[in-house]
């Protein structure tokens, strides 16, 4: 690779230095969700923008305005969201878009679907279609935790509900080559012919028409519904070609909210994975195990607390400090613990210890928030949701 050279598609995410958003924004052709942007959000919504957009964590968008426009005129849209089910157990970083999509669905009220790509885990990875049904199982569990509203969300397999989105998928593989897919997602003539059909499945619940018997389309032409997802910025070549053929299919482009990778405890320009499990934090991890983690997790202070004292820390490059910018949902006690830390004032320790303390308290409220068997059962149930 030479310098800067970075690769991001939703199968391989590798860089040589951290990764650098500003050149994928160029790159992709996406946009900087700005302060106008913000305030157009807070404005028609009345809401004040979630920690993770005050933050940066979800940082670039597609059509983001339109999609507030044509909410405050009072039609409809719905969300779209998913996971690939190959770890037992979800870490940080697998909850920041399903926190983020719950609290979306809180503001706008408006349905939810979740796609759980147990056949897309299958065609890439070595593991067994009952290995993976296991996994979605616990997994759905987890989505469930981080705050959906049941009565609105959606929650599919794709190897169970693929009858209802197949003519979709038959319009949008006739519409793409494999020269087209193969340069979007880097596969080639070795690739497995279920993984270059793969992206038909990931793109067809961008279309009301996949979900007939959920969603009213008597009252609303499906042309006039738009669909909103949010998502790590990995995902987007899926939906950088929908909105290629949506037009050609007489449908919406998608609008997207795209989030930045959660950095793992070994530094902030790295990307949180469940196959590093000691710089991951699970949700199944206990107090302790997180505690441990965070506090062995990369400092921006200095090594000896004299120095710290004279020289202050960089908070920018800590990685509690980036776990609290994400998950302390208070901008005037960051900015002083920004200061205290920078200036010396706040030890490693103690930058540590409030780490420890916010993740640990939203871990509880996650584990105090378990659906029931039933839950699990109701959200896979396919049956009406209105878009208000
Ligand atoms: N491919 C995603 C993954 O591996 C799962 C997914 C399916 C998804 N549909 C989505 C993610 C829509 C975001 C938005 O995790």
């Amino acid at each position: 690779m030479t310098e800067n050279e970075q690769i991001v598609t939703p199968f391989q995410v590798s860089s040589d230095s951290s990764i650098n958003y500003d050149k994928l924004v160029n790159d992709f052709g996406c946009s900087r969700i700005d302060q106008t942007l913000l305030a157009k959000f807070t404005e028609i919504t009345g809401h004040k923008p979630h920690p993770f957009l005050r933050q940066g964590i979800f940082f670039s968008h597609r059509d983001f305005g339109i999609l507030l426009d044509h909410h405050a005129k009072g039609k409809p849209f719905y969300i779209y969201t998913g996971r690939g089910p190959s770890s037992q157990d979800l870490h940080l970083g697998h909850l920041v878009p399903m926190l983020f999509t719950a609290w979306l669905q809180k503001v706008f009220q408006v349905p939810v679907v979740i796609q759980i790509t147990d056949d897309e885990k299958f065609l890439f990875k070595q593991l067994q279609l009952s290995e993976i049904h296991k996994m979605a199982r616990k997994n759905i569990a987890d989505i469930l935790s981080c705050g959906f509203d049941i009565s609105k969300t959606f929650v599919f397999c794709n190897t169970k509900y693929v009858q209802h989105m197949y003519e979709n998928v038959l319009e949008i593989q006739k519409r793409i080559t494999v020269n087209h897919c193969n340069g979007t997602f880097g596969f080639d003539g070795s690739s497995n012919i279920g993984q270059i059909s793969f992206p038909a499945m990931q793109i067809a619940p961008c279309f009301a028409t996949s979900f007939a018997q959920i969603f009213d389309l008597t009252q609303t032409k499906p042309k006039d519904v738009m669909c909103l997802i949010p998502c790590a910025i990995d995902q987007d070549p899926y939906f950088r070609l929908t909105r290629e053929i949506a037009p050609r299919m007489k449908f919406r482009k998608p609008v997207l909210l795209h989030s930045r990778f959660l950095p793992s405890l070994a530094g902030v320009g790295t990307k949180m994975s469940a196959s590093d499990p000691l710089h991951a934090i699970f949700v199944t991890d206990s107090a302790k195990k997180v505690r441990k983690k965070i506090n062995k997790s990369f400092s921006g202070g200095q090594q000896l607390l004299e120095d710290h004292r004279r020289l202050g820390g960089n908070p920018d490059v800590d990685v509690s400090f980036h776990l609290l910018k994400i998950f302390l949902d208070d901008d005037g006690k960051l900015q002083e613990i920004r200061r205290k830390f920078a200036s010396g004032h706040m030890s490693c320790g103690e930058i540590k210890a409030l780490a420890n303390m916010t993740i640990a308290s939203m871990l509880q409220t996650f584990n105090a928030s378990k659906p029931s068997d039933i839950q699990i059962q109701k959200v896979q149930e396919i049956r009406a949701m209105l878009f208000k």
